[in-house]
């Protein structure tokens, strides 16, 4: 593909076929974001890469965090205060604490954006029911075969993050030209302790986000697309 389709082709995608993605092409793909810059050549991520079986456990048990940490939120708070002592569900996120409203600018784009979605899926904005279900459909990386962690060494301060950031751009238009689909995801980020149930992952190393990958299915929802902001926007003026 061209590089213009590459990078207008590539949105985020949240319904995938079941249709495996073959070990060599997901190992070229990974090669391929390896090509990313970094802060002095640092390198400071490393992934959990979550196939088959381990792809589908890990789903599973993060869905039912989603699940049990939602009926707890919903709790008068002494019972919620017993749940914090009694419950492995609870955000184990390393990275706190998670952001929860946006700034006023960055919260009407939020909702715009969610709204939309919600609109393509035809779910209301009052149904709270069908916005929580699929919310946990996150948890089960929208049924893609493979969900990707992405780990940062915070030794490496906030360049870590922004090299993390841009490998993962590598690797999301690296998929898109080979006609996958990927999804960014922060909500992967909210729970780290079932990733160290299935990897070994160094203590140092801290978990960022996740990512979706597999071939997008035929469905409205990966019909969406979201509005950028114009040049005029993005730009500061000069004084
Ligand atoms: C760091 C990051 C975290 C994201 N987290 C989620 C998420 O948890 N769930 C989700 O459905 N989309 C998530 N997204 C996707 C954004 O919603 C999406 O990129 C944005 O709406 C723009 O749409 P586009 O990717 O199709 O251009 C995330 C994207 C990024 C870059």
């Amino acid at each position: 593909m061209d590089y213009i389709d590459v990078l207008k082709t590539r949105r985020s995608i949240r319904a995938f076929s079941d249709k495996p993605v073959e070990s060599s092409l997901l190992d070229e793909i990974l090669r391929e974001a390896l090509e990313s810059p970094s802060s002095s050549n640092s390198q400071p991520y490393k992934l959990a890469v979550a196939t088959g079986d381990i792809c589908k456990k890990l789903g599973e048990e993060l869905q039912s965090k989603y699940y049990r940490s939602n009926k707890i939120q919903k709790q008068p708070l002494p019972l919620k205060l017993l749940s914090a002592i009694t419950t492995d569900a609870l955000p184990d996120s390393d990275f706190k604490p998670i952001l929860g409203k946006y700034p006023p600018v960055f919260q009407e784009r939020r909702v715009a954006t969610g709204m939309g979605l919600y609109e393509v899926l035809g779910i209301s904005r009052d149904d709270k029911k069908a916005r929580d279900e699929q919310m946990a459909r996150n948890f089960i990386f929208f049924d893609a075969p493979v969900a990707i962690f992405f780990f940062v060494h915070p030794g490496m301060k906030h360049t870590a993050l922004v090299d993390a950031g841009i490998m993962m751009q590598s690797l999301m238009l690296s998929a898109t030209n080979k006609g996958l689909g990927t999804c960014a995801q922060g909500a992967l980020g909210i729970w780290r302790s079932p990733i160290d149930k299935f990897f070994k992952v160094p203590k140092d190393y801290k978990l960022v986000c996740g990512l979706a990958l597999g071939y997008p299915q035929d469905n409205k929802v990966n019909q969406y697309r979201p509005d950028k902001i114009d040049l005029d926007e993005l730009l500061i003026p000069a004084k």
